[in-house]
């Protein structure tokens, strides 16, 4: 596989229910952890890892994704009008120039494995990320994928971010099995989507960063509705590893659940301590709201 990946799937064509009523009008990508919603993380993050084609997997209600990425005259016209040049500059290039936003559309909800399937016609025959914008991770250094991809680039192997859970949260996760690990990565041997903990071969879970040869693909065309009674990404995966080497990746980072109420909120606490203008007024903020419930100290 030894080339650089240069293009990214992200499938944002999911319902979000889990955060309803918000998401009845606005997909939960848009959903904001501190000033800038989730979708962007997620871009800024394939951009630094030197991807240049963005493929978003979407739907008729998602427009507000494609929206995001588009270009706002009017709105640009009345900043610019009013001075407001900080904000003109944030809204102007959602994109940096050599980078392109590619729209496809998953019209029926048949799993993860279906949506990167959907991204086939512009992915072609190279190796690309599949980025789960829910799972962010939060990193001073090199973003997960830019230190995913330099291995895979290294190694050629197809790569996956892993990280522990506790054992009776498998069923909520891909879970691999792999050889001993030699610094971050390790060779999986197996790999089940959301197994029970009396089940699961590890606790090894599968994270939402991807880098995966194009072979995927024609084992995607025949994979059957698994886990969920979906076409699932994992299964596709345990069917590559037979004949081609697909590692789990350790990354550095720490990874927050934004698929679950308290992990948006955590993130959004981390985020906002970390802000380099909110960061005292939040940390006051939280500090008062902590002594009027009477929680114990922050240390
Ligand atoms: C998906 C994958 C799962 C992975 C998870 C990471 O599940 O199917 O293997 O562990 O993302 O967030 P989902 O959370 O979409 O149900």
């Amino acid at each position: 596989m030894k080339r650089r990946i240069r293009k990214a799937v992200f499938p944002v064509a999911g319902l979000g229910t889990r955060f309803l009523p918000a998401t009845k009008t606005v997909p939960k990508e848009m959903l904001p952890i501190v000033d800038r919603p989730l979708i962007q993380y997620a871009v800024d993050e394939a951009i630094e890892a030197g991807c240049d084609t963005l493929i978003f997997v979407t739907n008729r209600y998602k427009h507000a994704v494609a929206d995001y990425f588009d270009k706002a005259y009017e709105l640009e016209d009345k900043l610019a009008r009013a001075g407001k040049l900080e904000q003109l500059e944030m809204v102007r290039n959602p994109l940096p120039r050599n980078v392109r936003a590619v729209f496809v559309t998953q019209a029926e909800a048949l799993g993860l494995g279906h949506a990167v399937l959907c991204a086939r016609p512009v992915v072609g025959d190279e190796p690309f990320a599949v980025m789960l914008p829910d799972d962010l991770i939060w990193n001073r250094g090199d973003g997960a994928l830019k230190q995913m991809a330099d291995a895979a680039e290294a190694s050629g192997s197809s790569m996956i971010a892993v990280q522990d859970v506790p054992r009776d949260q498998t069923g909520s996760y891909g879970i691999v099995a792999t050889d001993d690990f030699t610094g971050r990565e390790g060779r999986i041997r197996g790999m089940v989507e959301k197994p029970s903990p009396d089940d699961a071969p590890s606790t090894l879970a599968v994270v939402g960063r991807y880098v995966l040869d194009p072979r995927i693909f024609d084992l995607l065309e025949s994979t059957d509705a698994g886990a969920g009674g979906e076409i699932q990404l994992t299964d596709a995966i345990a069917r590559l590893l037979q004949d081609h080497p697909v590692s789990a990746y350790r990354f550095r980072g720490t990874r927050f659940d934004c698929g679950t109420h308290i992990g948006l909120i955590e993130a959004t606490i981390r985020y906002a301590l970390d802000h380099e203008k909110l960061s005292e007024a939040a940390a006051t903020m939280m500090q008062s709201a902590l002594d009027e419930l009477g929680v114990r100290e922050i240390d």
